[in-house]
């Protein structure tokens, strides 16, 4: 059995139920995820209502409604599902949408994982696009969202851009006319919403001497390139509106910067996906922005907003979600900024760090993920939270690269292990994974991650130069 044959019997499944409960992820793939399957539910005359939740945890059970409809668990479920089958739902009832690693479970719930396929780099909202495609051939416009989702879940790989079938669904996207594909673009946050020199001053991935970290030095380069940077009424131009021979020249300049520095060129240049039936100058404009502004609905509790803006609401939704942007962005900057200044305690194969009760839970992971390539990449960075609802309870967040999981790390595999040994519970995938653990614990738990980890770097030594 291949994908194909678990989305033929998604599809199936979903077109015999009644009514469909979809209960999705907070995060910027939950909602695309969401969105695209109420619309294609919605679209073949199914009743359909949508929950979400921040994790499938005991809480949060009690949000799954005990009635007759299918229960569609999106971007979350493989993880939990002996949580589920604590809940009493039976397999009939069930069908889970999803890219996380699966828990072991007695009762076969029916799943579209694309890991049961070793499709790594595939979004929950890219296998709600396969099944909304297979319902029916019209939804190939609900393509552009499962681009959200996958560029959200960062699935693109460095140099490439989406491969495998998350490609395909992008040049569905294409096909249909809502999805450009723009092969070799400056990878920088903020092409289609910052002036040139804001983007590349604020941008430090990859970090180039004298323009990462000054918007000032950045608009002195670019003036030094006698390029166009103001449009006629004087305002600044985005770099999405900057010529072909412009954007040329800067590129060019940008990566001798780098190399008189020494350093490596790869990260400049990626492969963008612009919206061009979007607003110009909004962050609707490319898939990284609009995940952004996703994640910044979801994260700050609001995923139903999100989710009306990728229904095509650019009303009062629109308007509040550019307003948890701004907030989010701020506070994202704090985190890291909170980060860096505290400074992390390195054990041999970790580093970690307490943020307390001073950031949400929810974002903290996003945080651990940009002050990693800020600190030793080498390590695998772990980030302690308070969890406000409940202080007794302290979240965990890890990220790595795909170094570390070249040499065998595998961050799931130690959340889960590390977790359970002190009565908490943790999932994710090789390369972000989190866990709820007893606050008490946290020194144990922090060791045990690191000798996992340990573990896990010399059970496979390096194939790499
Ligand atoms: O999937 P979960 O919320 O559901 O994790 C999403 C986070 O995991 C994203 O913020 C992203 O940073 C990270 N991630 C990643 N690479 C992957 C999968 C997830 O960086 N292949
Ligand atoms: O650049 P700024 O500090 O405003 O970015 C903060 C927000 O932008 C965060 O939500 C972060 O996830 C997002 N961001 C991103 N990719 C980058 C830089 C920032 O998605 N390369
Ligand atoms: O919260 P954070 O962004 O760090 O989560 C990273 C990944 O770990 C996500 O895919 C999330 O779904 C997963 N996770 C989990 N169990 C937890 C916490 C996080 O499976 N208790």
């Amino acid at each position: 059995m291949g994908l194909g044959d678990d989305i033929r019997r998604g599809a199936a499944t979903i077109r015999d139920a009644d009514e469909v409960t979809i209960i999705s992820h907070i995060d910027a793939d939950g909602i695309s995820t969401e969105s695209i399957l109420a619309q294609a539910i919605s679209r073949e005359g199914i009743p359909v209502r949508s929950v979400f939740v921040r994790q499938l945890e005991p809480m949060a059970m009690r949000h799954v409604p005990k009635d007759a409809s299918l229960k569609l668990f999106t971007d979350l479920g493989a993880g939990q599902q002996n949580l589920l089958e604590a809940h009493g739902l039976t397999a009939e009832e069930v069908l889970i949408v999803d890219h996380h690693v699966s828990q072991p479970c007695e009762t076969e719930y029916t799943q579209v994982n694309c890991l049961d396929h070793g499709y790594q780099k595939m979004s929950a909202a890219g296998l709600a696009y396969m099944l909304a495609r297979e319902l029916d051939n019209g939804n190939i416009d609900l393509a552009k969202l499962a681009v959200v989702g996958n560029v959200g879940d960062m699935m693109a790989r460095e140099g490439c851009g989406l491969v495998g079938p998350a490609r395909e669904i992008a040049l569905d996207g294409a096909a249909y006319g809502n999805v450009v594909i723009r092969r070799h673009d400056l990878n920088c946050y903020g092409t289609s919403t910052r002036p040139v020199h804001v983007c590349l001053g604020y941008s430090d991935d990859p970090y180039i001497a004298g323009i990462s970290g000054s918007t000032n030095a950045a608009l002195r380069f670019l003036q030094k390139l006698n390029v166009t940077l103001k449009a006629d009424e004087g305002r600044w131009l985005v770099w999405e509106e900057l010529s072909f021979e412009d954007k040329k020249t800067i590129i060019s300049a940008l990566t001798q910067q780098l190399v008189a520095h020494g350093k490596e060129t790869g990260r400049l240049i990626g492969e963008i996906y612009l919206f061009p039936d979007e607003p110009e100058r909004t962050p609707l404009r490319n898939a990284s922005e609009y995940a952004t502004l996703l994640n910044a609905c979801g994260r700050w509790t609001q995923p139903r907003i999100g989710s009306s803006v990728c229904r095509g609401d650019r009303g009062t939704a629109y308007q509040d979600a550019e307003r948890m942007l701004t907030n989010h962005r701020a506070i994202i900057r704090e985190l890291l900024q909170y980060i860096l200044d505290t400074g992390v305690t390195e054990l041999t194969h970790l580093q970690y760090v307490h943020t307390g009760d001073r950031f949400p839970d929810t974002i903290v992971g996003i945080g651990a993920g940009m002050a990693l390539s800020k600190l030793d990449w080498h390590k695998p960075i772990l980030i302690m939270s308070v969890m406000i609802d409940d202080p007794e309870v302290t979240k965990v967040s890890a990220r790595t690269n795909e170094w570390a999981l070249s040499r065998g790390v595998d961050l799931q595999d130690a959340m889960v292990r590390a977790s359970e040994e002190v009565g908490g519970a943790g999932g994710g995938h090789r390369i972000a994974a989190g866990a709820y653990i007893p606050k008490e614990k946290e020194q144990e738990f922090i060791n045990r991650v690191n000798r996992v980890l340990e573990e896990q770097f010399t059970s496979q030594s390096s194939h790499h130069c």
